[in-house]
């Protein structure tokens, strides 16, 4: 199986962003352990982080055809995206929606995603761990869909 992961803005600046809040790991930390993961799960793993909504959406586009799965941390453009949502909904592809942090026990606008209702499932509040427990679901997902 082939499997995307996608970081949408200031992921980039994990381990040094709000520390208290998202945790000590850096991006290319989760990045390297989820490789690890996938490799002893016998899936491929892409990963493409952007601070640039276009660029995210874009991802998502030419992932038809090319991906069976996508894990997604979309940063804030959780609450702000409906063009995420539609490239989404345009390419048709399971997808995890991931939080490092509990976004329901924050700021009253983190609790409104615009994917949430079309994924196959949400992960939020278990930090880093979040990633590898979405890789966990999506193969197991694949697994019993296919
Ligand atoms: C986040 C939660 C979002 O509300 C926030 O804008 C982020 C990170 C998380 O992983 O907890 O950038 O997606």
């Amino acid at each position: 199986y082939r499997i995307l992961l996608v970081n949408g803005p200031n992921l980039n600046m994990l381990g040094v962003r709000e520390p208290g809040v998202y945790g000590n790991a850096s991006l290319s930390n989760i990045v390297s352990e989820l490789e690890c993961q996938a490799a002893s799960m016998n899936v491929s793993l892409s990963h493409v982080q952007s601070n640039a909504e276009h660029e995210l959406i874009t991802a998502v586009q030419q992932s038809l055809g090319q991906q069976d799965f996508i894990l997604i941390n979309p940063g804030a453009f959780t609450h702000t995206s409906i063009a995420l949502r539609d490239a989404l909904l345009a390419v048709a592809i399971p997808f995890i929606e991931i939080h490092l942090s509990n976004v329901h026990a924050r700021e009253a606008f983190r609790r409104h995603s615009y994917l949430a209702d079309i994924a196959r499932g949400v992960i939020c509040g278990f930090g880093a761990k979040g990633y590898h427990y979405a890789l966990d679901a999506a193969v197991t997902a694949l697994q019993t869909t296919k």
